[in-house]
């Protein structure tokens, strides 16, 4: 919309891709897609093997480079595919000899590092759960989620022990192990200790396809964070994915600069590149337009999976520096997480010399639903069509924006030039398979065999998906999805808070930005100093999830039923109208005067 369709560079290749979308679509089916990979020889299905033992059993791809991780100290430092099943298995032997089984859960507390590879795909090949966590999270939200996921095992640096993890250590009674990289333990246990005596040859538990691996938080609007569970088939969508999106082969060099912390980290920076054989670029870093620029030319990135806050700080950065990399290895760009600007696209193409694919997919997901494919027309501003394998749907709305159910149970699936939420026909190897310890929450994912995602999209004439935005309250900031509830609740822990408000507010960098909205007690005042007091108390608390700003309001709009009504507060901000008001209380009498 707007911007010319973007054509198909590579017009050999384009056959073989996704230039017949709709071929490839009738060609496909997931029971073939699952004998692209190996299997256990014992029978079953495990993600590492298929990430690593594979390729290291064989001769001609066991030396070649699986990772290289450009560490926080400008250095660098690689694994070779046998050298990561080894490690790998080593550290299955410490869980083992640590008492942890199959089914436990072992979270990551890790930036990008080897530390963080081996523990992934050792937890894995030790039947275990692995539970990663974002290490931009101050020691609130990792307290909660690790609460929830009933952590026996963490794995950590030294630095994120003192910063994040020792003020909560004594209140996570269930955590048996703390294992800690690098020098000083603190009195917990050295990870390279261990797994220096551990057994190289530890063998993988047996798992079948459906044996839980992966746990990923996720954010909702109400309650705590929810717990995604994902099993070992999701490998398979994985691999597909990886293939007829991102177009990944053994010989390229990608690099995906999601934090390990997050699904896209997991699911696209360690899984699907290992799966393909290829050779993943990992920076410890943080980010800086020029240096990334580095990074791209002097790896030799050839497949590249990023996110549209970086992109777009790319793009502020002027066409200069790109001018002075030679980006020629660089095949792929793509792109997930939030929308992507159709003008971000066209002036990749033009500067990069690629345009950026944008893809759409969620933790509950588990892989790439949505594409504009390599090989294959791209929309500017869209998020693709469906990857083969996905049916997507839209359905009809219902007052509260999402899909109306009938009394029967049944939704109302629209056909052509459409605009509803966003649902997938469920049943697809990477969908999630549970809310931890909460089944009703994700039996109510679900409507008359569909996943309903929350989104809410246009779906033009010609089957390419548009995001038109979020059907609840939860706020997308430079990619990372925050809770509304969890800001909100941590901010009232604060002695002068009486309530609290949060929402997202338009930022040209990041997407949105979160600003929470404050009453206060009585017998407190606002004021600037109160202002920083509850800025620094809730970065201490949140991390990198905290407000970006904070207003004082003499009181907040409330619903019927007594919720602060998020809606309206943005509403009211950004001088939206003001839509469906059946709900407020009062709705005369609310003012949210805002100071
Ligand atoms: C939400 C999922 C995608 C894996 C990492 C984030 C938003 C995702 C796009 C896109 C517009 C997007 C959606 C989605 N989102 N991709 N291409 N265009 N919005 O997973 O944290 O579970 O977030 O991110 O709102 O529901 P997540």
């Amino acid at each position: 919309m707007g911007y010319p369709t973007i054509g198909k560079p590579d017009h050999e290749r384009r056959a073989a891709l996704m230039g017949d979308y709709a071929h490839a679509c009738r060609e496909f089916s997931w029971d073939n897609a699952r004998h692209d990979l190996t299997g256990l020889p014992s029978g079953g299905l495990n993600i590492a093997f298929e990430a690593v033992d594979r390729h290291a059993a064989h001769p001609a791809r066991r030396s070649r480079t699986a990772i290289r991780v450009l560490d926080r100290h400008g250095s660098t430092q690689e694994l070779t595919y046998a050298e990561l099943a080894e490690r790998s298995n080593r550290f299955a032997d410490v869980l083992h000899s640590l008492g942890v089984g199959t089914g436990g859960r072992v979270f990551t507390l890790l930036g990008p590092s080897p530390e963080l590879y081996v523990t992934a795909l050792g937890t894995l090949k030790a039947g275990a759960v692995l539970a990663p966590l974002f290490g931009g999270f101050g020691p609130e939200p990792v307290r909660r989620r690790m609460e929830l996921g009933a952590a026996s095992v963490l794995v950590t640096t030294a630095a994120l022990f003192r910063r994040t993890v020792a003020p909560i250590r004594s209140s996570l009674p269930g955590l048996r192990h703390v294992l800690v990289v690098g020098p000083d333990p603190a009195g917990e246990r050295s990870f390279d200790g261990l797994l220096a005596s551990a057994d190289p040859d530890h063998a993988i538990v047996p798992t079948d396809p459906r044996h839980p691996a992966l746990l990923h938080f996720t954010s909702g609007t109400t309650g705590t964070p929810k717990g995604a569970l994902h099993v070992h088939e999701a490998v398979v969508a994985h691999l597909a994915t990886a293939r007829a999106v991102l177009d990944l082969r053994p010989d390229d060099v990608y690099w995906c600069t999601a934090d390990p912390g997050w699904v896209t980290g997991i699911s696209y920076g360690v899984i699907a590149p290992l799966v393909v054989g290829a050779t993943v670029v990992a920076d410890a870093r943080d980010f800086d337009v020029r240096r990334w620029y580095r990074v791209l030319a002097e790896q030799g990135v050839t497949v590249w999976y990023t996110a549209p806050t970086a992109l777009r700080m790319f793009m502020a950065a002027g066409p200069q520096e790109a001018a002075r990399q030679d980006l020629s290895a660089l095949r792929v760009i793509a792109s997930v997480g939030e929308p992507l600007n159709g003008e971000v696209v066209v002036w990749a193409d033009a500067t990069l010399g690629r345009p950026v694919h944008d893809t759409w997919w969620q933790t509950e997901t588990g892989a790439i639903m949505i594409a504009n494919f390599v090989g294959s027309e791209i929309r500017p501003g869209a998020m693709g069509r469906p990857v083969p394998g996905i049916r997507a749907g839209v359905l009809a709305q219902g007052p509260d924006g999402r899909a109306l159910i009938g009394p029967d149970g049944r939704v109302t699936v629209l056909d052509g030039d459409a605009q509803g939420e966003l649902a997938l026909r469920a049943g697809w190897p990477s969908m999630f398979r549970g809310y931890l310890g909460e089944p009703e929450r994700y039996a109510a994912c679900f409507a008359d065999g569909w996943y309903l995602t929350g989104d809410v999209v246009h779906r033009d004439e010609d089957g390419w998906y548009w995001f038109v935005g979020r059907a609840d309250d939860v706020i997308k900031s430079a990619g990372h999805l925050v809770g509304p509830f969890e800001v909100e609740s941590t901010l009232m822990r604060h002695p002068a808070v009486a309530e609290v408000g949060v929402i997202g507010v338009p930022d040209p960098t990041a997407g949105e930005v979160v600003k929470a909205f404050v009453t206060l007690r009585a017998g407190r005042r606002p004021s600037e100093d109160l202002r920083r007091e509850l800025l620094t108390f809730a970065r201490r608390e949140l991390g990198a999830v905290a407000p970006r700003s904070i207003a004082f309001a003499p009181a907040l709009p409330h619903t019927r039923s007594g919720k602060v009504m998020r809606r309206l507060l943005r509403a009211r901000e950004l001088g939206l109208p003001e839509g469906d008001l059946s709900t407020l209380e009062n709705s005369a009498e609310v003012e949210v005067g805002v100071r």
